[in-house]
């Protein structure tokens, strides 16, 4: 299925796209200022395995409207959106590829990877493990930028205390304003500082 075609299909309301573009250019600016800080990502700065990101940013939330049609989910949205890719494929992407976006899909929220327990994440090769945690990690973060759907964080600026190891992000709000971003920020940090091993502050 072609990208467009998954963004209609399952995209379908103008908050939702809006919220899935901005994570998508979020994303990706985010991975080009980690680069600043972290050579070890050099590898996954080029145009495919950005595209990788990009999709799995701009598709986080394709899961979201089946969760919500239905009074007891038979999965969290989470994981109907890695389905959803893994069962129509995004076109213009081979297997592999296909397999990262749904993984990145995956792990926007809730479980982190557990390479002994989670198939779609097993069946990934040890490069493709590691790409995976890197966008999946920074997709997880910059979904909490956007927390409540209104656009109020469309730019941040990054700081890297190298001897501290302290990646300090500055959001451009006044995040103590904005209730239960707080709490949104410190939960979808977390995988962000496990696969960097950093300590993420907001300011
Ligand atoms: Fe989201």
């Amino acid at each position: 299925m072609d990208i467009n075609e998954f963004k209609k299909n399952y995209l379908s309301s103008a908050q939702t796209l809006e919220h899935s573009e901005l994570s998508a250019k979020l994303s990706l600016k985010f991975f080009k200022e980690l680069l600043r800080f972290f050579p070890e990502i050099k590898v996954f700065n080029n145009p495919q395995d950005l595209t990788l990101l990009k999709y799995g940013a701009m598709l986080h939330d394709i899961g979201v409207m089946f969760e919500k049609n239905k009074k007891n989910p038979p999965k969290p949205h989470h994981k109907i959106g890695r389905d959803l890719i893994l069962e129509n494929k995004i076109s213009g992407l081979d297997e592999a590829q296909n397999l990262v976006v749904a993984n990145i899909v995956r792990y926007h929220r809730k479980s982190l990877p557990d390479e002994n327990q989670h198939k779609c994440y097993k069946m990934l090769s040890k490069n493709d493990r590691k790409k995976t945690d890197v966008f999946a990690s920074i997709v997880r973060l910059i979904d909490a930028f956007d927390y409540n759907h209104f656009n109020m964080v469309d730019d941040f600026s990054l700081d890297f205390d190298r001897n501290q190891r302290i990646l300090t992000i500055d959001l451009g709000v006044n995040i103590m304003l904005n209730i239960g971003q707080g709490a949104a920020l410190s939960k979808k940090k977390q995988f962000l500082e496990k696969v960097f091993d950093i300590e993420v502050l907001f300011n």
